[in-house]
C-alpha cells in the first residue's frame, strides 16, 4: 500500500473526508446538496449563462473587491484610531513606520475605487443584457440599494484620514445634501453630528464605514446572491442564427422561477 492509500486510511483523514471522490453524475449531484458549502452553487448550470463575454464576471469582481477591502480594513483599523487629535497622525505613523504599512493602505484605496468602478460596469451590464426584466426585477432593485452603499462606503472613508482633502470634501458632500427639498438640513446635520465638522463627525462616519454599511452590504449581498438562485441563475443570452436574427425573444431571459 502507498504512503498517500494508507493516510487516507487513517482515522484523521477519515474523520475530514467522509466519502470518496464521487464519480457518477447521481453522486455528484448528492455530495452539491448534501453539504453546506458547495450548495450554494447550482448543480446544474446553462453553458452559455456562464459565457465570460456575457457576465464580465463583474459581479464576481465587486464581490473580490468587497472581501479585500475587509480583509485590508481590519488591518488598518489595528492602528488607525477614530478621534480628531489622532486619526491624521495614525494615519501618518501607518505611511512611515509600520511595515507594509503604506502597501496595506493603498490596497484599501485602489480596492475601493474598483468596487465603485466594478459594480458600476456590473450594474450597466445588466442593464444592457436586458436582465433587470422580470423575474429579477426585485433583485435589480437589491442592487441599486448596494450599488448606494457601496457609494457610501466609499465616501465614509474618505473623510478618516482627517487631512485637508478630506475636510473639504466632507464640507462639499454635507452641503450638497444640505440642499435637498425639505429634509436637507437635517441630514446634513445627521451626516455632521451637529452644525459644523467637528469630533462628532469623524466618530460618526467611522462607525458607519467599519461597522453599519459593511454589514448592511454583507446582508443585501447575501440576499442578491439568493435571489439570483430564486429567479432560475443566470439569465442567458439571447441566442442568435447565422444572420444575426434573434432566435428566441425573451424566453430565455424570463424563464426562472420566482
Ligand atoms: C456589491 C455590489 C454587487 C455585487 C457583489 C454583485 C454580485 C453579483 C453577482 C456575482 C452576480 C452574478 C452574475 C454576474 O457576475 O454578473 C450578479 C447578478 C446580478 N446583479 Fe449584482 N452585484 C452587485 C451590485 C449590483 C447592482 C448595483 C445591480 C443593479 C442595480 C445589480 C443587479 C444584478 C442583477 C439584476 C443580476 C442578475 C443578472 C442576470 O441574471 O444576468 N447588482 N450580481
Amino acid at each position: 500500500m502507498g504512503l498517500w492509500a494508507k493516510f487516507k486510511n487513517t482515522t484523521l483523514y477519515k474523520s475530514i473526508y467522509r466519502n470518496d471522490y464521487p464519480d457518477t453524475p447521481r453522486n455528484q449531484v448528492l455530495v452539491i446538496l448534501n453539504s453546506v458549502v458547495l450548495h450554494l452553487h447550482p448543480v446544474k448550470l446553462p453553458r452559455r449563462a456562464v459565457r465570460v463575454s456575457y457576465t464580465w464576471g463583474l459581479g464576481g469582481l465587486s464581490l473580490l473587491m468587497f472581501l479585500i477591502l475587509t480583509l485590508t480594513g481590519v488591518w488598518l483599523m489595528f492602528y488607525y484610531v477614530p478621534a480628531v487629535p489622532h486619526g491624521y497622525q495614525s494615519m501618518k505613523f501607518l505611511d512611515t513606520n509600520v511595515i507594509f504599512g503604506p502597501f496595506a493602505r493603498n490596497m484599501h484605496r485602489w480596492a475601493a475605487h474598483g468596487m465603485v468602478i466594478a459594480v458600476w460596469l456590473h450594474m450597466t451590464r445588466v442593464f444592457y443584457t436586458g436582465s433587470y426584466k422580470p423575474p429579477r426585477e426585485f433583485n435589480w432593485v437589491i442592487g441599486v440599494v448596494l450599488f448606494l452603499v457601496t457609494v457610501l462606503l466609499s465616501f465614509t472613508g474618505y473623510l478618516l484620514p482627517w487631512d485637508q482633502l478630506a475636510y473639504w470634501a466632507i464640507m462639499v458632500g454635507s452641503n450638497m445634501a444640505k440642499v435637498s427639498p425639505v429634509v436637507g438640513t437635517y441630514v446634513q446635520q445627521a451626516l455632521l453630528g451637529g452644525f459644523d465638522i467637528g469630533p462628532a463627525t469623524l466618530i460618526r462616519w467611522y462607525t458607519l464605514h467599519v461597522i453599519l454599511l459593511p454589514l448592511a452590504c454583507i446582508a443585501l449581498m447575501a440576499m442578491h446572491f439568493w435571489r439570483i438562485r430564486k429567479d432560475g441563475g443566470i439569465s442567458t443570452p439571447i441566442p442568435y442564427d447565422e444572420d444575426g436574427e434573434t432566435e428566441q425573444l425573451n424566453d430565455n431571459n424570463n424563464e426562472g422561477k420566482s
